[in-house]
């Protein structure tokens, strides 16, 4: 992916974090996530590409959300992006680490299209590529990436959502020997940790967002990692209810509609199909991956942006004053 571009991207995450840490610990996650939403939007409109969300946050009628299907940027290089504009506004909102603006950008066709609903993930650094599948039971998967690591289950760190839905998952790899690092939110970061060499987490296991599946799947792809994803309706994510059972209908329209298939295990190249691919985050608040934006007392702000390049597996930090 073009250098130039790259930089505008990073100048795109860079201002959504801004706006959205201009919310932080305010108490409203959807006032963050708006701002970063126009933020976002107005410089992609911006931006020299014919841009085209493939996954984000939601459909056209949700607008305005960054939808399935917008049209963004002034024309130029074909661009497909898939987005979460904050990864974490329960976090913003709360003044709670490890909130991040993330995207993925590629070349046309490069990502796998799909609503905005759940899927089950296992994500692996270049370690243990080759050993995950999601047909299989995770005691079966787990076993398998410790041997891949050559290391004892004891000595394998899982990292996952702490949520309701992981409790037997969390209490199986307990009773296996894993450690678990259970964050309460963020599989992004989680993922971005496990595809990276040395930061201690070996695998991520979830039932989370599919864009932020998607996003995860483009740093897997670049860096040589592994990943399998497999959609979810919002009832067996999340339990039947007339709430959840709606939804799913929904969701398994539109899914006929785009032409994927819930419940069937997805490997890495089927979503994320190019190495003509770039993930960028920048920290809203800092956390294991990347500082958050800083105030300092002369009203200066710094942010930090991690950008990962698919062609050149570049993995580069961008510490910009603003
Ligand atoms: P948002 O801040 O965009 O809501 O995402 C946070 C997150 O924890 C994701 O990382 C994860 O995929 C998803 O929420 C899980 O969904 P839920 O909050 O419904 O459990």
């Amino acid at each position: 992916m073009d250098q130039d571009l790259l930089y505008r991207l990073s100048a795109v995450t860079e201002a959504a974090a801004l706006a959205g840490y201009a919310w932080l610990g305010r108490g409203d996650k959807n006032a963050a996530d708006q701002a970063a939403v126009v933020a976002m939007r107005d410089l992609l409109n911006q931006s020299p590409i014919d841009g085209r969300i493939v996954i984000g946050e939601g459909e056209i009628d949700e607008a305005p959300m960054l939808y399935i299907g917008e049209q963004l940027g002034r024309g130029g290089v074909a661009v497909d992006i898939a987005v979460d504009p904050i990864e974490g506004t329960r976090m913003t909102a709360m003044g709670q680490a490890n909130a991040l603006v993330v995207l993925a950008a590629g070349a046309r066709g490069s990502f796998l299209s799909a609503p905005d609903m759940y899927m089950e993930k296992l994500v692996v650094g270049q370690g243990a590529r080759g050993s995950i599948d999601l047909q299989r039971s995770l005691a079966d998967n787990a076993r398998a990436v410790a041997q891949a690591l050559g290391k004892p289950l004891s000595e394998l760190t899982v990292a996952t959502l702490a949520k309701p839905r992981h409790e037997a998952v969390i209490a199986e790899l307990h009773r296996l020997g894993a450690r678990v690092f259970a964050f309460p939110d963020g599989d992004v970061a989680a993922s971005v940790l496990a595809c990276l060499p040395d930061t201690g987490i070996d695998m991520m296991y979830c039932i989370g967002g599919a864009p932020e599946g998607v996003i995860s799947a483009a740093v897997a792809r670049s860096l040589g990692g592994d990943m399998q994803g497999r959609l979810l309706l919002r009832s067996e994510a999340k339990g039947a209810s007339p709430a959840n059972d709606a939804a799913s209908e929904q969701e398994a329209r539109r899914c006929r509609e785009m032409g994927v298939v819930a419940g069937a295990a997805l490997t890495l190249e089927e979503m994320v199909r190019s190495d003509d691919i770039a993930f960028l985050a920048t920290g809203i608040t800092g956390g294991e991956l990347l500082e958050g934006v800083r105030r300092y007392d002369d009203g200066r702000l710094t942010t930090e942006t991690l950008v990962i390049c698919g062609q050149t597996k570049a993995v580069r930090r961008i510490r910009a004053q603003h």
